[in-house]
């Protein structure tokens, strides 16, 4: 049985246009509310159907202001920055201004990117000491190993609540990156998964599943912990299984 909160669509595409609704009306009514929006995207590569919608979407982004979930410690044009994609795929095609765009300088060394990012999130959320951000929408993928940001099984950063940004070394991947934590991501207004795919039917299993182990499989925090957590599916991700 799904549960409201898992909206599985028959294609990728279905399910991309129906995230990329779903993220739209959250941010217009930030904008409309309070004059300015918040999103954190994510990389990798299920993204590219959802970023392709949100551009081509009849939407007027004054007002929303980009951040990253995590980045590559690669420069901006390199094939794998996350950065990159988001800007071939909706930030120009969408035509945001430079203004509204917030991207990790992962050109940088990685602890010096965190605390640049750091206090670009600062400076624009307003944030006192001990105050985290409030992202309106924060939008996650999943890896087959259940990670999520860049926050990998058993890790060192997931039971950090109270930090913004952190560089981290993934042994797995023997390359560094830098990444919201946890506390951040749970503390967004919505939390938006997007998971088409069959590659993703196994580690979906696992999250909705009985057996809670967050370190072995990361995703499954946010997806617990988190207040408002959406996820966005498609059959082949998602069809038949059960979700707790
Ligand atoms: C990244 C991400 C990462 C991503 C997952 C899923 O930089 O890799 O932000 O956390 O969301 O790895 O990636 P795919 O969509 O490529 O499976």
């Amino acid at each position: 049985m799904m549960s409201a909160r898992v909206r599985q669509a028959p294609t990728t595409e279905a399910a991309a246009s129906d995230a990329a609704q779903f993220i739209l009306q959250i941010l217009r009514a930030a904008v409309e509310k309070r004059g300015s929006a918040s999103i954190a995207l994510s990389g990798g590569s299920s993204p590219k159907a959802l970023f392709s919608r949100l551009a081509a979407a009849k939407f007027d982004w004054n007002g929303v202001h980009f951040f990253w979930v995590d980045e590559r410690a690669v420069p901006p044009g390199d094939a794998d920055s996350n950065y990159r994609l988001a800007r071939e795929l909706l930030l120009e095609p969408a035509r945001i201004p430079h203004r509204q765009i917030h991207r990790i300088q992962a050109e940088l060394e990685p602890e010096e990117a965190a605390r640049r990012y750091l206090a670009e999130m600062r400076s624009f959320f307003g944030l006192s000491a001990a105050d985290l951000p409030h992202f309106d929408v924060v939008h996650l993928g999943v890896g087959p190993d259940g990670h999520t940001a860049s926050l990998f099984p058993d890790g060192p950063l997931l039971a950090d609540r109270s930090g913004i940004a952190a560089a981290v070394y993934v042994e797995k991947l023997k390359s560094w990156r830098i990444t919201l934590l946890p506390g951040v991501l749970l503390a967004a207004g919505q939390i938006v998964f997007f998971a088409p795919g069959e590659e993703k039917r196994e580690i979906l299993q696992r999250i909705w599943g009985p057996e809670y182990n967050p370190a072995r499989w990361p995703a499954q925090l946010i997806d617990r912990e988190g207040k408002n957590v959406a996820w966005f599916a498609d059959r082949a991700a998602a069809e038949g299984i059960a979700d707790c």
